[in-house]
């Protein structure tokens, strides 16, 4: 089992928390965003695995409507009422679960409450989708144990609706899918405007390294709202000026944007040229990989982080310092910002033997610049979420 020593623990918590052993536990792993930045809710394709770090999910029901919920890295725990679900301002981690919960029973109410709680190794605020990792394990925990039937697309979508009512952020559904979908040894390739997957092989001539720099900027979630209202705008800019049509900026070539965005303001214009551009990047990607041309893949995802840079506005200093030293590493193909940017980690693409000396070189030449290194870790694509009843692994 992945994380065994996690899972492990949580029951041992759980154990002596409520004095009583879960019914259920889902596991669900955080993503790499591997090419396809902010093209999710453009409707565009995305590159991305699942990885080996994950959050589990414990829970068994009550008889009362009460749901007591317990974070297991503080031990701390938050009461509400199954009958009345609301966000929070406080411990603002519950809102993911009760997000998660309230939508999984919108259409039926559910009449009895929970004991849970949720632990897991996903670096906070890192830009591995801890939040993502909490929903799905949420909501497949609480799925299982409520008897609920929720497929992968609509257990994703949940997850969102979480995000955007719960949490602030309008994110799209690139988190929740990976989460789901992923395999070991992996990519998972989606398009979402169908809201379909693949996954496909990496080849054995590539690992990544993940560089958690700890940066946080002000207003990530005000910014990213921002961000994705630049892109509807332009949407409906290139919808009223080309001759077909544009529901998204899936539906717009870079060649179409040269010629059509004359009206837009700049700067609406740029953000759109960014997930305009990923979208055909993803697209060549697929062709690369499907060649075994890992190194043009590598290309791409640096071109990837210097259109984050330059167009979209959602790196920052510490990223592009990491960018900028593993262009310079032997053995380096690839490296990018990964998720929604403005901080959190850089994912590095690396032939396996190089993968050591690279990351020291890399933890080094950002700790000569910043004053302490980043974190640097090897990072393997993995499997999906799943659930079981406590004694019965599916
Ligand atoms: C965050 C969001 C995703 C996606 C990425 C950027 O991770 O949650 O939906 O938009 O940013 O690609």
């Amino acid at each position: 089992m992945v994380n065994k020593a996690v899972h492990d623990e949580l029951l041992k918590k759980f154990q002596a928390h409520f004095g009583r052993e879960p019914e259920v536990i889902a596991y669900a792993p955080g993503r790499i965003e591997v090419l396809g930045n902010h093209t999710d809710y453009n409707e565009g394709f995305v590159f991305s695995a699942a990885i080996n770090v994950g959050t589990f999910f414990a829970a068994a029901k009550r008889d009362d409507t009460t749901c007591r919920l317990v974070a297991g890295d503080l031990m701390k725990e938050v009461t509400f009422d199954c009958t009345g679900i609301m966000p929070s301002s406080e411990d603002i981690w519950q809102n993911y679960v009760k997000g998660t919960f309230a939508g999984l029973t919108e259409a039926r109410p559910a009449t009895h409450g929970f004991d849970g709680m949720f632990f897991g190794n996903v670096p906070l605020g890192s830009g591995l989708s801890s939040s993502a990792a909490l929903e799905m394990s949420t909501g497949l925990a609480l799925a299982r144990l409520y008897g609920i039937e929720a497929d992968t697309v609509t257990l994703a979508r949940i997850g969102q609706k979480a995000e955007h009512l719960y949490a602030g952020c309008k994110c799209g559904l690139l988190d929740q899918i990976t989460s789901l979908a992923g395999e070991a040894g992996r990519l998972v390739k989606t398009d979402f405007r169908s809201v379909t997957y693949e996954t496909v092989p990496m080849g054995e001539e590539a690992c990544f390294l993940m560089c958690n720099t700890h940066a946080k900027h002000a207003l990530v979630d005000g910014a990213y709202n921002r961000l994705r209202e630049s892109c509807e705008q332009a949407a409906a800019h290139f919808a009223r000026v080309l001759r077909h049509p544009v529901q998204a900026l899936r539906d717009v070539s870079m060649t179409e944007w040269a010629i059509y965005r004359a009206g837009l303001p700049t700067e609406v214009a740029d953000r759109a040229a960014h997930p305009i551009g990923e979208n055909e990047r993803v697209l060549r990607g697929a062709e690369l990989l499907a060649n075994g041309d890992t190194a043009g893949f590598g290309a791409l995802m640096f071109d990837s982080h210097e259109s984050s840079r330059v167009l979209f506005g959602n790196s920052c200093e510490e990223l592009d310092a990491v960018v900028d030293a593993a262009k310079k590493i032997p053995g380096v193909l690839g490296a990018r910002l990964s998720g929604g940017g403005f901080g959190g980690s850089v994912v590095v693409l690396v032939h396996p033997r190089d993968a050591e000396t690279a990351a020291a070189a890399l933890a080094n030449t950002y700790a000569a610049r910043f004053g302490s290194p980043c974190d640097v870790s090897v990072i393997t694509p993995a499997a999906g979420a799943r659930s079981w009843h406590l004694g019965v692994r599916s």
